[in-house]
């Protein structure tokens, strides 16, 4: 068995042994060990303790001062299979177009679908490789991936097949959702029910037989999905063994929470356009309100209420939702930073919900999202810090030292 001992970390940071939601003023609380040690035996961790009472005389590393180790980033919400990249939106978003217009105008989502289909399997497979890299060096363990770009039966199979290549593949842990409910394709804009009856009696038949998928999500927004089309999407996915998570609320407020609440969604992701009545409902809801604020930031919304959330009782998650046209960054670390200083998020807050409540997010709390005996060793050791409210404070500085992931540094 290989063991690794680390002395000498000034903070071991979210060392919970609990692992469900973390909601309310506990969110504010992040168990940690100052000055402490760890062993990992082979992918696991196996004891952590204070340095007074370490009694190992060798085989042990001792990080440099001031490192802080802390668990790996859990994204809940992620579209990093996509071809190509959509700049020149970007370009008419700064001349003043909307996100929905450029959408009408046959951009958007559809502008990735049309360049995704016309690309093979492995150019996707590998470009979404090198985007797991990317984020992995970022401090990300443990990643939500959805399809949604294909919008055709061979075009959502493909890039569920290359999410399943990929869960097969690479260290990080990986969790599938089928998004062919992103928009209407344009020759079913006029006939909805056809291509809901794609999804159901296409789609979902192979995704289940295949095993390519763990979650159903829908987009549910004025001018894509209605509440009531979600509804019909997500009651046939449950039909093959897949549990709803989101996308509601982003630009409207169209009934896709109350929806969403009575489907017993895993997770309701995006949530800037919320009404007093639904932050209360959210209050209350068991699973995740997942909070996507680089989209918020890219599109130039206001930046989702946070802290009313927290005080209602929600179990507030950050996600990064990194896609080509509304979040073309994976990085946490700067999810982290928009948490705090533009949602008012505490520190110790935006950790746990970017840890633990992640895990929770996409079911692998069990092994994820904190440093507690028992787990895969996913670490993040940071580069000479003063404290742990300095990563978030020092925004767009890249922090991080090392990654470990399943006890293997990348
Ligand atoms: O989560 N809102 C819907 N879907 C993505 C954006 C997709 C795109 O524009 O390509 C999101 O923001
Ligand atoms: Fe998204």
């Amino acid at each position: 068995m290989a063991t690794q001992i680390f002395t000498n970390i000034s903070l071991l940071a979210n060392t919970q042994g609990h692992s469900g939601f973390v909601r309310g003023d506990k969110l504010a609380s992040l168990t940690s060990i100052k000055d402490a040690y760890i062993i990992i035996e082979d992918e696991t961790i196996a004891e952590m303790d204070v340095m007074e009472n370490f009694r190992f005389s060798k085989g042990n590393f001792s990080v440099p001062e001031n490192t802080i180790v802390m668990p790996c980033w859990c994204d809940s919400h992620t579209h990093i299979v996509f071809a190509g990249s959509r700049e020149e939106e970007f370009i008419d978003k700064i001349k003043g177009l909307s996100y929905a217009e450029i959408a009408a105008k046959g951009g958007g989502i559809l502008n990735s679908a049309k360049i995704l289909n016309a690309t093979p399997e492995d150019e996707l497979f590998n470009a979404a490789w090198k985007r797991l890299e990317e984020v992995s060096k970022l401090g990300t363990g443990a990643i939500e991936i959805k399809s949604g770009y294909g919008l055709s039966v061979e075009g959502e199979l493909k890039m569920l097949r290359v999410i399943k290549k990929l869960k097969e593949k690479s260290r990080l842990k990986i969790k599938s959702t089928f998004l062919g409910a992103h928009t209407f394709p344009l020759e079913y804009k006029e006939n909805h029910a056809k291509y809901i009856d794609l999804i159901i009696h296409e789609m979902l038949p192979v995704i289940e037989r295949e095993e390519l998928a763990d979650y159903i999500d829908v987009f549910c927004e004025k001018g894509f999905f209605s509440a009531e089309e979600m509804k019909i999407i997500c009651e046939a996915g449950k039909n093959h063994a897949l549990k709803p998570k989101l996308h509601v609320n982003q630009l409207n407020s169209i009934g896709g929470i109350q929806t969403g609440i009575s489907l017993d969604a895993l997770s309701l992701d995006h949530l800037e356009t919320l009404t007093e009545n639904e932050m209360e409902l959210l209050g209350k809801y068991k699973g995740a309100s997942t909070l996507l604020p680089s989209a918020a930031f890219f599109l130039r919304m206001p930046l989702q209420p946070a802290r009313t959330l927290i005080n209602a009782g929600a179990a507030v998650t950050l996600a990064s939702d990194y896609n080509p046209g509304s979040s073309p960054s994976g990085n946490m670390n700067f999810i982290i930073s928009l948490a705090c200083i533009q949602m008012k998020m505490l520190p110790e807050e935006a950790i746990n919900a970017a840890t633990i409540n992640g895990a929770c997010a996409m079911e692998i709390e069990s092994d994820y999202g904190s440093i507690s005996i028992g787990k895969k060793a996913n670490l993040i050791f940071t580069k000479p810090v003063p404290s742990l409210a300095y990563l978030p404070y020092s925004f767009g500085n890249n922090l991080i030292d090392k990654v470990m992931i399943d006890g293997t540094f990348i």
